[in-house]
């Protein structure tokens, strides 16, 4: 399955961490678009440095999966994303800004990550959007109502704790699980819910 994952400067980026690992354990191919915002949470929230390089901040990220990534700059605007004419069998934007959310909603695209997530709404392909942000204004509220009416999934960074999380890493799991669901991958990242 070829998997297109933007992620842009919203708090979460141990969500971004754990889906490239789980799409690239279930065989995806991934390319992957970090905005400049994105890599400046991705430094301070995962490697504890706000002003780690954009590129060593890729390189740790994209470490555990390197062989199924293919990057992107943000401005690539000849990347196989920018265009419906290439086959993609979906797109998740993780974790989702209110900027891109917005910038989405209104149908501009001023880098690949919006580009790409227009295409896949023009070509009616599935988009699942992470979006994190407290408390959210009518702007915002608005700006997701638009994006699910044109046919993305909103799926807010909003874990649930009835599975019995014992750690963070449960908690990742649980909104990560949610995400492969809605793209189509067979993989149980937490016990579903009345199995055994
Ligand atoms: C550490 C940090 C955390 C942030 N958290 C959020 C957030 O949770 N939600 C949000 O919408 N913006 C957040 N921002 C602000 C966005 O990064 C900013 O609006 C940026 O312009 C978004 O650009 P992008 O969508 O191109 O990544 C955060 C910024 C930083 C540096």
């Amino acid at each position: 399955m070829r998997v297109f994952l933007g992620i842009t400067g919203a708090s979460g980026a141990p969500y971004a961490a754990r889906l490239l690992t789980a799409l690239a354990g279930a065989g995806c191919e991934i390319g992957l678009c970090a905005s400049r915002a994105g890599l400046e949470v991705v430094a301070t929230e995962l490697y504890g440095d706000a002003r780690l390089s954009a590129d060593e901040t890729l390189a740790r990220l994209t470490e555990p999966a390197r062989e199924a990534i293919t990057l992107y700059d943000e401005r690539d605007w000849h990347s196989p994303y920018a265009s419906g004419s290439a086959k993609v069998d979906g797109y998740v934007i993780c974790p989702c800004s209110m900027g891109t959310l917005g910038t989405i909603a209104s149908g501009a695209m001023s880098n690949l990550i919006h580009r790409a997530a227009s295409v896949a709404l023009k070509e009616e392909r599935k988009l699942v959007l992470m979006p994190r942000e407290t408390p959210l204004s009518t702007i915002h509220l608005r700006n997701m109502l638009t994006v699910r009416e044109a046919g993305a999934t909103v799926l807010f960074l909003a874990p649930g704790f009835y599975h019995g999380a014992e750690s963070v890493a449960d908690l990742v799991n649980f909104v990560v699980g949610r995400a492969v669901d809605l793209i189509g991958l067979d993989v149980e990242l937490v016990k579903r819910w009345g199995s055994e």
